[in-house]
């Protein structure tokens, strides 16, 4: 996508055999890149949220383990860094297996090969997840189509946190299909809940829409029942950071809460998603490990002062705890459909497997 007319991705390998990446912690006010040159600095940029969005997690973790691997290739130092790597966000099934995809690459390797058989297969990864979610935004599109047809005017579609192309390499899963329509000349507007506590929604998908000039409102997160009851939501797309074997999505703490109020006003709710999102060994999205991240992200809000100045202030009294789950699941039966990069099936696991008949066995 674009940013003041260039095309960027959001990680590509420098010459330098460096990888950059695009700080999203700085978003949406300053855009500044930055340079990852060892396993420490793709594990932090990864836990501090200098990158995040499930798919971007998985491409950051196989460079890094590609990173890792420069100066000492051994099954050692594979398993250590794959190790801490996993462990800087849990949630996101995208970060374990991209390092099971690069580990499954360079596994049979002598070591002096390792390096680069990683570095290639990380940029295989990126590439892969560009396509899929051109191919997300292609179907996810046909049915905002069919809405703006029935319709006979703009659709209202409501998202949660950012599942566009900061989260993911290009394109992104739940705006992908947005982009689409809106390229496509259909009339697209979409309600941009802010995401608290830390504003994904706020900062990030409404910094990209804007870029891209697609029309958008940023709300409060509890005003999406309101404007479901009032007919103000066509549909909703979200995205998603693990999806079970029978369809239920885990992503951004919230999104069940806007599930539960688009099937009360019969408001069509979807999640998108590729392949690396589904984890096949889970049927019950409860049995999900969920992040729990530093509650000063609940206690403090950081944004732009009038002088310019980004600063950061407390909002809670100093005595009363805060609790900081960043998910929660979804159940398959809130759930309209799930649209992939192989077309749009009903969250279930008949559904998932019409799509990918590979994983029956
Ligand atoms: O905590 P984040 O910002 O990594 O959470 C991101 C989300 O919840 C996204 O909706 C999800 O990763 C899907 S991204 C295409």
């Amino acid at each position: 996508m674009k940013i003041s007319g260039t095309p960027y991705r959001t990680i590509w390998p420098l010459p330098t055999g460096a990888v950059r990446v695009i700080d999203q912690s700085r978003l949406p006010f300053e855009f500044v890149t930055l340079d990852l040159a060892t396993l420490e600095d793709a594990a932090h940029a990864i836990r501090t949220m200098v990158v995040r969005g499930a798919p971007l997690i998985g491409a950051t973790a196989a460079y890094g383990l590609a990173l890792a691997l420069r100066a000492d290739a051994s099954d050692a130092r594979i398993a250590e860094a794959a190790r801490v790597l996993r462990a800087t966000r849990p949630t996101a099934v995208n970060l374990a297996w991209a390092l099971e995809r690069v580990r499954q690459a360079i596994g049979p390797l002598p070591e002096a090969q390792r390096a680069a058989a990683a570095f290639a297969e990380a940029g295989r990864i990126c590439e892969e997840d560009v396509e899929q979610c051109r191919a997300i935004g292609q179907h996810g599109a046909k049915i905002i189509r069919e809405i703006a047809a029935q319709a006979g005017r703009r659709v209202n579609v409501l998202t949660h946190c950012n599942a566009g192309w900061l989260a993911c390499v290009d394109w992104g899963t739940a705006l992908a299909p947005i982009y689409a329509a809106h390229d496509a000349g259909i009339e697209v507007h979409v309600w941009v809940d802010e995401t608290r506590p830390r504003n994904q929604g706020a900062s990030l998908t409404a910094f990209e829409l804007g870029a891209h000039g697609v029309p958008h409102t940023v709300i409060v997160d509890n005003l999406g029942g309101h404007l479901m009851q009032h007919g103000q939501v066509d549909l909703a797309i979200v995205g998603s950071d693990r999806t079970t074997a029978a369809g239920d999505v885990c992503n951004k703490v919230g999104t069940y809460l806007k599930a539960l109020a688009a099937h009360d006003n019969r408001v069509p709710f979807y999640a998108a998603l590729p392949l690396s999102t589904i984890d096949w060994s889970i049927e019950d999205g409860r049995a999900i490990e969920i992040e729990a991240r530093d509650a000063t992200e609940v206690t403090h809000m950081s944004g732009r002062t009038e002088s310019g100045a980004i600063e950061r202030v407390r909002v809670v009294p100093e005595a009363s705890a805060a609790l900081n789950l960043a998910f929660d699941v979804t159940p398959a039966r809130l759930v309209t459909g799930i649209i992939t990069e192989r077309g749009v099936c009903e969250a279930s696991r008949a559904g998932l497997l019409k799509l990918y008949p590979e994983r029956a066995a």
